[in-house]
This record gives C-alpha cells, sequence and structure tokens, in this order.
C-alpha cells in the first residue's frame, strides 16, 4: 500500500482534480483553477525531494494533473502512472525541463508545461549579483567582518576586479543570457562578447546604440562580438557567465581544458544548470587560481557540494534562488497552472513563449490558453489564435 502523503485540499467537489507537489507562492494561481471547477490538492509533506513512489501515492487512481518541480523525477514511471490515472498535462514550474523525459510524456499523451519570461529578469538579475559579489568579494568580506577581523582600513583589504571597460563574455544569448549581458554592458559599462548558434540581433543592436549614447556624451563606447567559438570567449573575457540549456551537449561544457582556456583573474558565474560545469574540475582549479573566482547558483548533485567547494574563498555559492523574487515565483506558479488548466479544458497552446504577459496581468482573466506547453508539435495540439 502507497505511503500517506500530507494533502490540503481547495475546492474539494471540484470536477477535476489538480495536484501540486509543493506549496507555491501567492495564491492567484490556485484561485484561477477553482474558478474553472478544479479541486486543487497541494503536498505538504516535510519532505524537501519527494520520490517516484511519493509522487505516484499523490497520482492516486485519478488525476487530470499535476503541477511538479525541477527536483522531482518525471521519467516513464510517473507519466504511465499519470496517464493511467486519466491525466494528460503535467507543468514544471520551471522554464528548464531537463528532469523531464518528454519522449515519455509523449508515448502516454501527456502535455509538458513549462514557464518561460516571467523568471528573465529575475535570474538574469542574481547573475549580475553573482558577477558582482565575485568581483568584489562581498562574500568573505561580511564573513571577515562578522568574525571581528576588521581593525582597521588597509590598502590592500579585499582588492578585488573593476567591471567598467573589462569584458562581459555570454555563453548562450537566450532570453536570460541576454538580460544579462544587457544588464552588465548598460549598468556597469562592459564590452560584450557573446556565443550562441543562434546570432542575438536584438542584443547587437541594443549594445551599438548604447555604445553610440555613451560616445555622444563623450564617454568611451562599448562594443560588442559574436564570437566565433566559446573558446573564444573564454580566453577573451574577463566575467563569463553560462546560459546553456542542459543536454548532452552541455554537460561539462566547462571542464578542466576549458578552465585552462580562462583568465586567471576571471570570474565564472553559473545559474542555469549544475552539470553545464565539472565541478570536481572546478574545485581543483579555485585551488590552484586563488585570484580565479566563482558564482554557483546551482550545483552538479544538488542539493550537495563536491568536497572542498564549501571552502573555497573564491566561490560564492547560494542555493538554486536565481528566480526567487516574489513576482517571479508567483508568476511561476500562475503560469505553470494556466499550462494543466488550458490542457484539461482543451484550450489551444498560446503562440509565442517569448511574450507570457497576459497570463500575468492580475486585472484581467488570463487568455483561454495553455502558456506554454514544450511537446505541443509531437502532441498535434493546436495553437491559439489570439
Ligand atoms: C529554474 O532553475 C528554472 O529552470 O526555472
Amino acid at each position: 500500500m502507497a505511503k500517506p502523503i500530507a494533502i490540503e485540499v481547495y475546492n474539494p467537489n471540484g470536477k477535476y482534480r489538480v495536484v501540486s507537489t509543493k506549496s507555491m507562492p501567492g495564491t492567484r494561481w490556485i484561485n484561477l483553477l477553482i474558478e474553472q471547477d478544479c479541486r486543487v490538492e497541494i503536498c505538504t509533506q516535510k519532505k524537501t525531494i519527494l520520490s517516484v513512489e511519493d509522487i505516484i501515492a499523490l497520482i492516486g487512481d485519478k488525476c487530470d494533473g499535476v503541477i511538479g518541480q525541477l527536483t522531482e523525477d518525471w521519467g516513464e514511471t510517473l507519466f504511465a502512472a499519470l496517464s493511467r490515472a486519466g491525466g494528460k498535462a503535467f507543468s514544471n514550474m520551471a522554464v528548464g525541463y531537463n528532469n523531464v523525459d518528454v519522449n515519455a510524456a509523449n508515448k502516454h499523451g501527456v502535455a509538458v508545461g513549462n514557464t518561460p519570461g516571467v523568471l528573465t529578469e529575475t535570474t538574469a538579475e542574481l547573475a549580475a549579483s553573482l558577477s558582482l559579489a565575485a568581483a568584489r568579494r562581498i562574500v568573505e568580506s561580511d564573513q571577515f567582518m562578522r568574525a571581528g577581523l576588521y581593525d582597521g582600513w588597509l590598502p590592500h583589504l579585499f582588492v578585488g576586479n573593476l567591471l567598467k571597460g573589462q569584458t562581459v563574455g555570454v555563453i548562450g544569448a537566450g532570453r536570460i543570457g541576454s538580460a544579462y549581458a544587457r544588464m552588465m554592458v548598460e549598468g556597469f559599462k562592459m564590452n560584450l562578447i557573446y556565443y550562441d548558434l543562434y546570432q542575438s540581433t536584438r542584443l547587437e543592436k541594443f549594445v551599438t546604440a548604447y555604445g553610440e549614447f555613451l560616445r555622444a556624451n563623450g564617454e568611451q563606447p562599448v562594443t560588442w562580438k559574436r564570437a566565433a567559438s566559446m573558446d573564444e570567449v573564454l580566453r577573451e573575457a574577463d566575467v563569463i557567465s553560462l546560459h546553456p540549456i542542459l543536454d548532452k551537449t552541455t554537460y561539462h561544457l566547462i571542464n578542466k581544458e576549458s578552465l585552462a582556456t580562462m583568465k586567471k583573474e576571471a570570474i565564472l558565474i553559473n545559474c542555469s544548470r549544475g552539470p553545464v560545469v565539472d565541478e570536481v574540475a572546478l574545485v581543483e582549479h579555485l585551488k590552484q587560481n586563488p585570484m580565479f573566482r566563482v558564482g554557483l547558483d546551482v550545483f552538479e548533485d544538488e542539493p550537495y557540494m563536491k568536497p572542498g567547494l564549501a571552502d573555497m574563498k573564491n566561490a560564492v555559492v547560494v542555493p538554486h534562488i536565481a528566480s526567487a523574487s516574489k513576482w517571479t515565483r508567483e508568476g511561476m506558479a500562475t503560469l505553470a497552472a494556466l499550462n494543466v488548466l488550458g490542457k484539461i479544458k482543451g484550450y489551444p497552446v498560446w503562440g509565442d513563449p517569448n511574450r507570457v504577459e497576459p497570463f500575468l496581468n492580475e486585472n484581467a482573466p488570463p487568455p483561454a490558453a495553455s502558456p506554454s506547453i514544450v511537446n505541443s508539435k509531437a502532441l498535434g495540439l493546436p495553437v491559439s489564435k489570439l
């Protein structure tokens, strides 16, 4: 018999049963579901990461849709269980969905949602925060103060790197990478070098125009360059931020060799996915190069860090909080709920995941569509004409 799982129920008489594996910020997502005749069950079990067995118990015999988290292993077993329970929709509360086996979902006819657009600026702001924290040694200095070690100003105390006029390198100039690049260029007047399979014309135009603006004001203009290879970025940039998706091609993209290509005093930021970086090689590199600094929001084996990383003073580490602003987290919950609701109600899929704002407007009902279904083509789902 399945283990009992603690749940909180809203609108018990609702026709459709929607399960959320975690409590999520805000209440709009719950209200939108119950207004459309859903019974909402939220798992309140005091366990941070639910196992596959826990989730099977939550799905039970009848479940129309599930909202889940990036820490869960959504593969064949869970999609089979959801489909047996009559479920047709699952949404990650995340933009990334490397925890989801989309082929298994296709096989069971389950739509897979994600939450793009709403976390772009929030995630880029965390990458910018880590860049500054690493460049100016904020965490080390904070620890020093709290330890009562400050006994007076000194010329050498916590000397870090000036960003102005240096080069920021972006690997993966999609929504988040481009937003980060703009922040660093505009805010700190850094020059940009980026590597992406696709040209980011909007980003290039922005940097060109900003450079002209600075020149017109008698200031040093900023510049941009699209690199022909990732190595070119690693060689030339002073601060490098990683924004690729995680798949077979980006696993350990940063490894012993690529670290050796970077400048000895470079700063590396990762707010994408942990396995993009070979963390064992990184720890070794940090040990060998005390002036090299890193800002990490994600780790190879979350929630763990590889041995030695926690002892490195040249590493700033935070617990996967890049999307953790109130507005973004509430918006992610809303998009995830609407993905599931849209499929249950037979709505079409929104045509442009770059423009999900209409779903986030608290003062108007959301469009009758699922905001972002990643396997809509494979499942032959209709696209919204709205
Ligand atoms: C967070 O890491 C996300 O993918 O949304």
